[in-house]
């Protein structure tokens, strides 16, 4: 189902975590997968791991003259661009007086400009061929607040209003913007403030037990949306926020209150 034979698939941040399981997915399905990120030595292993047709590139998502090579590379190398995966991210955990502007400006950067410029450098690409599926992973952060990640949530507003303006942009030269908006991912992202959430452990039990389906959301599934997005059979879609969340922007859950 889905199947993406024939198609380039473009994923930054893709030497770990979602991007990688992302880039799996996609390969499983018959694209051809070029893998972008900063750390090349993961990346390139993950690449290897995929195997046939799967190539790594080293991008800075914020660095506009590494996209326009990792394009230029690609298409080189495959002869076109399908699908343009912008996963790669930062997070910062603290509230706002904890949050420095060096830091809210560096999400702003690798989170919401890096994106931008994604899309910019597969435009002309994706235009010639008549057809695109652009992918943006923002989170739940991205459509309700909370405490802790302002400037993570400002970020993942952002890249989620971008996508929807691009959408009407380029949806009359064949190319769909969409967000997936995630509730989870990989560990090594909130891996530097595991000891300072520790107390908090068991409210943190409570906030993903408190949504429609209790509980994690695996990458997987993260990966099986963006995977339904860049294919055909979301040809009618766009402009869309598609949280995988269990549920949890969806509305509230209160104990008991099954037994009415
Ligand atoms: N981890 C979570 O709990 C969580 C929750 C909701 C949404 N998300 C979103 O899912 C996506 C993937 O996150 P993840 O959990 O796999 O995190 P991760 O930290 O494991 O992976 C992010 C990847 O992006 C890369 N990266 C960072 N800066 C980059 C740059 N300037 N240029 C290129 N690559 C860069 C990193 O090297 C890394 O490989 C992100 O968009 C994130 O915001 C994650």
């Amino acid at each position: 189902m889905f199947r993406l034979d024939d198609r380039v698939a473009l994923v930054t941040g893709a030497a770990r975590g979602v991007g990688a399981t992302i880039a799996k997915t996609l390969a499983q399905a018959g694209a051809k997968v070029v893998l972008a990120d900063i750390l090349v030595a993961e990346g390139e292993k993950v690449a290897a791991a995929i195997g046939d047709g799967a190539r790594f590139e080293s991008l800075d998502v914020t660095k506009e003259e590494d996209w326009t090579r990792a394009v230029d590379s690609t298409l080189g190398a495959l002869g076109r661009i399908d699908v343009l995966v912008n996963n790669a991210a930062v997070l910062h955990m603290g509230c706002v007086e904890n949050t420095p502007p060096d830091v809210f400006r560096r999400l702003l950067e690798v989170n919401t400009v890096g994106p931008y410029l994604g899309t910019r450098a597969v435009l002309s690409a994706m235009k010639s061929q008549g057809k695109g599926s652009i992918v943006m992973i923002s989170s739940i952060d991205g459509l309700v607040g909370m405490n802790a990640v302002s400037a993570y949530s400002a970020s993942k507003f952002g890249v989620r209003g971008f996508a929807k303006a691009t959408a009407m942009e380029l949806g009359r030269s064949g190319i769909r913007v969409n967000s997936v908006c995630a509730a989870g991912g990989g560990p090594e992202m909130t891996a530097p403030w595991l000891d300072k959430m520790m107390p908090f452990l068991e409210h943190m039990q409570a906030y993903m037990d408190d949504r429609g389906i209790p509980g994690g959301v695996p990458v997987e599934q993260i990966a099986n949306a963006v995977h339904y997005l860049a294919s055909d059979a979301s040809d009618g879609v766009t402009g869309i926020d598609l949280p995988v969340d269990g549920g949890a922007t969806a509305g509230k859950w209160i104990e008991g209150f099954n037994t009415l």
